[in-house]
């Protein structure tokens, strides 16, 4: 079987409330890479469900996240969109590997205690298994990179040592590749509009502490013109943003959304005062956005053409994921 030297995975969650951060984390580096790979970009609905989802509610999400994988510009007819479901192979792989990884590895998950909380003995087994499955999810098409965010990266070394121990274990030297994190971009971690020094998240009961997906552009003015600040103007340095949460926050809003560094938006507005600053950094993110959000309101209209795309999607993606499963049972034993 000829291995692929430049296969791209990655997933995004099928959770709602989609915004900027899922956007500039994840979603806007998965466009650059279809030039130079062959990309596969799923929505993880079997990730999502590791926590009660609505069922109607979860479609939803899934239908959204598809229309913004495409809304930003991946061609589903060069690349794969699908959803994690449509192709039972990732669920088949996850259930070998959770017999290759051991409890030790994942009782140092750090997401896991995070999502888990207190009631650990409450959370589901699917929530502790999930960085399998997402190994799974990586290793069944024998992807070699994996484009991420900061928080995955403890993940991603999970899926290295899972595989490297499949191949040991059953001495099968390179049958799954190491994969490579791609950890991208200025603003890879884009935080609360409300507090800096928290991560933008879905699950903010303040709608004020996130741009959406779905934000209309007086939406996204408002929540930047609220946005929580210091009196003092903006430093001319990078270093000048150190304990001022707030203001390096929309420093790399602003340098990721016009594709600079923030050393050089501070030339460009160091010394002046949020009270400028904001609306120019709103403008920007209404022109960068409204045309993805507007694209994305079009196809959710037209829920038939999504669910279309993703089906053929999980087809194309069944017939690289097949026979590399097929190997995995004749390694395994399985008869
Ligand atoms: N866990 C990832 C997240 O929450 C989503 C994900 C699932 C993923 N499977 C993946 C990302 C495989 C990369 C590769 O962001």
């Amino acid at each position: 079987m000829n291995k692929p030297t430049n296969r791209v995975f990655s997933g995004v969650q099928p959770t709602g409330n989609l915004h900027l951060g899922n956007y500039l984390g994840a979603i806007r580096n998965f466009v650059g890479l279809q030039e130079s790979h062959e990309c596969l970009y799923c929505v993880v609905d079997m990730h999502a469900i590791t926590v009660w989802q609505d069922p109607a509610e979860l479609a939803a999400n899934t239908r959204e996240v598809a229309a913004a994988y495409i809304a930003a510009g991946i061609d589903p007819e060069k690349h794969i969109i699908f959803n994690q479901s449509g192709v039972p192979a990732h669920a088949e792989l996850a259930w070998v590997l959770n017999c290759v990884a051991r409890i030790g590895w994942l009782n140092r998950m750090t997401q896991f205690k995070d999502k888990a909380g207190k009631d650990r003995e409450k959370a589901s087994v699917g929530l502790y298994a999930y960085p399998v499955l997402m190994a799974a999810d990586i290793l069944v098409y024998q992807a070699t990179h994996v484009p991420v965010g900061e928080d995955q990266k403890q993940h991603l070394e999970l899926a290295r040592d899972v595989a490297q121990k499949f191949n040991n274990d059953f001495a099968v030297p390179d049958f799954f590749p190491q994969p490579e994190p791609l950890i991208m971009g200025a603003a890879t971690r884009v935080m609360s509009l409300r507090d800096g020094t928290k991560k933008m998240s879905k699950s903010d009961p303040s709608d004020l502490s996130r741009i959406t997906m779905k934000d209309s552009a007086e939406d996204i003015a408002k929540k930047i013109r609220k946005a929580q600040t210091d009196p003092d103007p903006l430093p001319e340095t990078v270093e000048g943003l150190a304990g001022r949460a707030g203001a390096d926050n929309l420093v790399g809003i602003y340098a990721a959304l016009a594709d600079k560094t923030k050393a050089e938006v501070l030339a460009e507005f160091g010394g002046r005062q949020f009270g400028e600053f904001k609306p120019v950094l709103a403008d920007l993110a209404i022109e960068r956005l409204s045309p993805i959000t507007g694209e994305m309101k079009r196809l959710m209209d037209d829920p038939g053409h999504i669910d279309a795309v993703l089906r053929n999607g999980a087809v194309r993606a069944r017939a690289i994921a097949d026979p590399i499963m097929a190997r995995v049972r004749e390694i395994v034993g399985f008869i």
